[in-house]
């Protein structure tokens, strides 16, 4: 296998064979193909894109770079293993650490395998690993005993499961490939399909905060993972959400474990945040059979969530993932704490004494109306919260949190958000982005649209 001809194929828009693509994958996992040729060829695929026998071709080399989890070997009735995962967005990481307790609780098993961070989008793992203890990466054996013993777990790219996609997953990261409906089902797919699950429940965000921008390139990559589903024999649910303004109150690691946290205890949950989560969790309820229609599955994930067992659940399997017992009841003990931690507000009276400019608008009292969301996760990525290069750790410390909600109105007295930075300088950076980020007007403007704008079955 010459890794060059493949990419002098791919780069001149010819089909690739199944074989073609398997030897590519392998290559990566033996060896034959560098980090380089790898960036070539996210490069070549997120500009001539794949046809659909491809990406099929592709999610199946990508699974069978390592194995396959094995529910009935492991004692427990295969059909009640349902998995779960979100194309990505900005503030929407958390959802899965919500999802994951709720739906365990009720009964369902959930093998999550979720992902870093990817360019603009934080992701779940970043935000685990923020906890100290946590094993993101446990052999198959003890990522199915988790799961048989506490009904879930949530790994990162594993070196038994998928282990090829970890491998792309860095090099997208920092290439500006990612927002590529090959790429995209290729890496969510297979990892999908690695956990074995009797059915898939999926996000599709759309939007200025997600990877699909427009609803069309949203519809495209919710077919193409239904199109694998199918072709698996696994039935697939996925929705596509509204994600144009930040989701939630918080973006970055701890900040958002802080959020999690809040959340299945209670102390607070944004509304959006709620719907989502509501709406995901009923279909998985459904899919396993626990439930036998949707109003059903929300009563059962309302009451896991608001008895508490949802939280204790989320606790048990931290514990088991090597994270704290008591993880739970005292999050902010635990957590990573910035340096600098301030509000920002629109008028700019909170640029300090660095700058001596008012950056924001005017007075600083009026509604917000819009966001500028990548920018927004961008700014993140500056603040030491995501990858530059693929070997680049993350700041967990740093992000945004309380932050406004289109429609919400600002004052001298209400913030934009409160950024969470390691020195003065990168919090001065940051707010200034952030303010050119948030849109006030004088007017009040309309709240955010409802989060699930479709879903495909
Ligand atoms: N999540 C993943 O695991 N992969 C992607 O490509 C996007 C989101």
């Amino acid at each position: 296998f010459q890794p060059q001809e493949f990419l002098r194929k791919k780069r001149d828009g010819e089909e690739l064979s199944t074989d073609d693509i398997r030897a590519f994958i392998d290559g990566i996992g033996t060896g034959v193909v560098g980090e380089a040729q790898i960036g070539a060829y996210t490069m070549a695929t997120y500009l001539n894109g794949m046809t659909t026998r491809e990406i099929v071709d592709l999610v199946m080399a990508m699974r069978d770079s390592g194995t396959v989890a094995d529910w009935s070997a492991a004692g427990i009735d295969p059909a009640r293993v349902i998995e779960k995962h979100s194309s990505g967005g900005v503030g929407d990481e958390k959802i899965t650490l919500l999802v994951v307790p709720i739906v365990a609780s009720a009964g369902v098993f959930i093998p999550n395998m979720s992902a870093w961070g990817l360019d603009y989008c934080p992701g779940e793992i970043d935000m685990l690993d923020s906890v100290p203890g946590y094993d993101g990466a446990p052999s198959v054996q003890s990522f199915v005993d988790t799961v048989v013993r506490t009904g879930g777990a949530i790994i990162g790219p594993s070196p038994e499961l998928a282990p090829a996609d970890g491998t792309i997953f860095k090099v997208r990261d920092t290439t500006a490939t990612v927002e590529s409906v090959a790429l995209i089902t290729g890496s969510i797919m297979s990892k999908k399909l690695a956990a074995n699950p009797s059915g898939v429940v999926i996000s599709v965000g759309c939007g200025d905060g997600a990877f699909m921008h427009t609803l069309d390139r949203a519809r495209e990559l919710a077919n193409s993972m239904s199109n694998v589903a199918s072709g698996a024999g696994i039935p697939s649910v996925i929705m596509i959400t509204e994600l144009n303004s930040v989701l939630g109150t918080t973006v970055g690691s701890a900040v958002e474990m802080i959020e999690t946290v809040d959340f299945l205890t209670g102390a607070e949950r944004d509304p959006r945040v709620l719907e989502l989560v509501l709406e995901l969790t009923s279909e998985i309820i459904v899919m396993a059979g626990l439930a036998s229609d949707l109003a059903a599955g929300r009563a059962i994930a309302l009451d896991e969530l608001t008895s508490g067992r949802a939280a204790e659940r989320f606790g048990r399997i931290l514990a088991a993932q090597g994270c704290p017992a008591d993880f739970v009841e005292r999050a902010r003990d635990y957590l990573p704490v910035a340096a600098v931690i301030r509000p920002v507000f629109a008028s700019g009276t909170d640029a300090g004494s660095g700058t001596g400019s008012d950056a924001g608008s005017g007075s600083g009292t009026g509604f917000v109306e819009w966001m500028d969301t990548t920018d927004i996760g961008l700014t993140l990525v500056e603040l030491g919260g995501g990858r530059q290069k693929p070997e680049d750790d993350i700041d967990f410390t740093v992000g945004f949190s309380e932050f406004v909600q289109l429609g919400d109105e600002v004052s001298p007295e209400r913030a934009l958000c409160v950024v969470h930075a390691r020195t003065e300088d990168e919090w001065q950076r940051a707010a200034a982005r952030i303010r050119a980020d948030v849109r006030v007007v004088a007017n009040p403007a309309p709240g955010a649209l409802p989060i699930i704008i479709e879903k495909i079955a």
